[in-house]
Parts: structure tokens; C-alpha cells; sequence
């Protein structure tokens, strides 16, 4: 072949386009500028979108979703169980289950709860635990539905809370504090004595005045024995712990607030009077 060939067979052959050489791409002295930036453009974009997609702070997870992946419930169960127990049992077993001395004993990481299989949880939070209870060892009410007539769901779902705060690598907690049932069966007396006014004086009045009206220090006086009481009438009792005694009040002898039905909006008269009569028989 000789170099007349090469040149001829590179000539357009005609009959073909008859567009000038110097404006096909193989002539293009700016060709691999273009292809190049192509190249760079279509690789470093989606590049760019990855990082950032990746690099991106990932979203917390839905909370619970640990804990119910490993008890194999949906999260949304703990969460009502939560709910439930902030509105319930937190004003006596702590906002997160820590316990509260003199009152309800811890349940986050409780040998007690890690012990107790579903039913039998869930049997204690619907009857509650009796002072005069075999099992109870602190002589103070745990009140049946968490004194607020809970449905058998939610108690159901607050179960599944209570599994969702055991951490089996902690160690359990001690409940030593709450071993404080009188040997005498004084609380068992009171609850015997107190009816129905009982259950309603430890959910609404013992975190002040104490399990036993025995009062709490820098938190409500002792209603024992108390002269204010015993010059009251029954009538005048329901009215005075429906308006409660603010610090500002003449006749306030502690600086300390007596809010009206001791913060507990709900109860009604005759829940009240059932309170006071259960307040008299710690008159002695
Ligand atoms: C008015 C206070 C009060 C409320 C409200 C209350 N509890 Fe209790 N709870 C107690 C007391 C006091 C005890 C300890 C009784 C005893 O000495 O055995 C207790 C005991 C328990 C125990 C057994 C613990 C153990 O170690 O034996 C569990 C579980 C429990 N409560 C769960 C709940 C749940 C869940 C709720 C809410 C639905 C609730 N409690 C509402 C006072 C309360
Ligand atoms: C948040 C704390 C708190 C709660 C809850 C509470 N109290 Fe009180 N209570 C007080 C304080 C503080 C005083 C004392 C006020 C003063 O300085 O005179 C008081 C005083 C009293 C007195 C007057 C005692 C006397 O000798 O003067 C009675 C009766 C009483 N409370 C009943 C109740 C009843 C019944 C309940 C529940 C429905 C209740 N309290 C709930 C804090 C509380």
C-alpha cells in the first residue's frame, strides 16, 4: 500500500456528505476537552450526591426501637406504656422508674419485675398491693390500676415498659430503703380502718404528708395529732383541702404551699370526705 492509497481511502467518498473535514468530531481540537468535562461532570455529581447522602447525619432512630427489636413487640406499645406510667406510677416509683423512698419501689432494673413472668405483672397493677399483703414489705399502699382505673390495655402496654427498662448487664437495685413495714401492723391497721379513703389519701396526699400522716419533712406537716383537724368539722375539712393553704396565707405555718386538693384537680367531694374520715381515724 502506498501513502496515495492511505489519503485516498481517508477522502470522502462520493456521494457522501459533502460537510468540510475540519467540523467532524474526529477533527474537533476541542474533542477530548469535551468528553473529558463530560466525564468529570457525569462522575463527580453523583460522587458528590453520595457524600453527602452519606456524609449527612444519619436520623436517630424511632425511640424504643432497641429495646423492642429484643423483646420482639412493636415500639409504639412501649411508648403507650410509657405514657401511661408517666401520667400513673411516676408520682411514686420516680419519672424513670428509679423508685421513691416511702412510697413505690424502683422497677428499673427490679429483681422484682426480671422475677415476675407477664401475668403475674400484670395481675399486680390491676389489684394493686394491700399494706396488710404478705408480699408487702414497705407497708405502704401500691393502689390497684395506679388509682386511676387504667384500662386492662394500657396496663398491658405498661408491662411491656417495665420489660423495656431491665438492662440485663446492670445490676439489680436494692429495695432495702422500702423494707420499712412496722413489725406492729400499724399500716396494716390503717388500711383496715381507712375504707376507701385510704387508697385515696396515698395517691393524692402521701407525698407530702407521708404513708401514714406522719408528714415529710420540708414537704407537708404531720396530720397526725394535729389541733388544726380536731377543732374542724367534717364539712370544714372537705373545704380546707379544696382550697388548700398557700404560703401567702396568715395561717400557713411552714412556708411551705398546701396546694388546693393537693394538686389533684380530679377529686370530687365525696372523694374528699372520704379522705377526712380517713384522716380522723389517725386522731388518736
Ligand atoms: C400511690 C403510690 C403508687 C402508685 C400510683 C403506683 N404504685 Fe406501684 N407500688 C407502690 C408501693 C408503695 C409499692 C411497694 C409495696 C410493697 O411494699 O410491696 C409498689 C410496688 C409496685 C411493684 C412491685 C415492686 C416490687 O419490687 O415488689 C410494681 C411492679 C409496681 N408497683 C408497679 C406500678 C405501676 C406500673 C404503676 C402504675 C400503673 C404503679 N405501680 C403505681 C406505690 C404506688
Ligand atoms: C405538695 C405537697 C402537699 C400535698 C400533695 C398535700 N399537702 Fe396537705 N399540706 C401541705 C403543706 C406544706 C401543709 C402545711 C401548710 C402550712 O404551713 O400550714 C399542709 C397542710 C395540710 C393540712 C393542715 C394540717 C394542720 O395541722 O394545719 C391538712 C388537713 C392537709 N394538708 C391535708 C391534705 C390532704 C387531705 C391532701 C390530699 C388531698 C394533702 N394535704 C396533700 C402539703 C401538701
Amino acid at each position: 500500500m502506498t501513502t496515495t492509497d492511505v489519503l485516498h481511502q481517508t477522502e470522502p467518498r462520493a456521494g457522501a456528505s459533502a460537510a468540510p473535514c475540519h467540523t467532524t468530531p474526529a477533527a474537533d481540537p476541542y474533542r477530548w476537552h469535551i468528553i473529558g468535562a463530560s466525564v468529570i461532570l457525569t462522575a463527580t455529581l453523583p460522587a458528590l450526591v453520595a457524600l453527602m447522602v452519606l456524609g449527612a447525619p444519619k436520623p436517630p432512630p424511632p425511640p424504643w426501637s432497641i429495646q423492642a427489636a429484643a423483646l420482639g413487640v412493636d415500639p409504639h406499645e412501649i411508648t403507650l406504656g410509657e405514657t401511661t406510667y408517666l401520667g400513673a406510677c411516676a408520682l411514686c416509683h420516680g419519672k424513670s422508674g428509679e423508685g421513691i423512698p416511702r412510697l413505690g419501689k424502683p422497677l428499673r432494673n427490679s429483681a422484682f419485675v426480671q422475677g415476675a413472668g407477664d401475668a403475674e405483672l400484670f395481675d399486680l397493677l390491676v389489684n394493686g398491693r394491700l399494706p396488710n399483703d404478705p408480699a408487702n414489705t414497705s407497708g405502704t399502699l401500691m393502689p390497684a390500676r395506679g388509682a386511676q382505673g387504667i384500662d386492662d390495655a394500657r396496663l398491658a402496654a405498661v408491662v411491656t415498659y417495665l420489660r423495656a427498662i431491665q438492662d440485663p448487664n446492670a445490676p439489680t437495685v436494692s429495695v432495702e430503703a422500702w423494707n420499712t413495714r412496722p413489725a406492729d401492723g400499724t399500716g396494716d391497721a390503717l388500711a383496715a380502718a381507712g375504707g376507701p379513703g385510704y387508697e385515696l389519701f396515698i395517691a393524692s396526699c402521701s407525698a407530702c404528708h407521708g404513708a401514714n400522716g406522719e408528714g415529710m419533712e420540708g414537704l407537708g406537716k404531720p396530720l397526725k395529732a394535729s389541733d388544726f383537724i380536731a377543732s374542724k368539722s367534717d364539712s370544714e375539712m372537705v373545704a380546707f383541702v379544696k382550697t388548700g393553704r398557700p404560703v401567702w396565707d396568715e395561717l400557713n405555718t411552714t412556708g411551705l404551699d398546701m396546694p388546693p386538693k393537693g394538686g389533684n384537680p380530679a377529686l370530687t367531694d365525696e372523694q374528699i370526705a372520704e379522705i377526712v374520715s380517713f384522716i380522723r381515724t389517725l386522731q388518736q
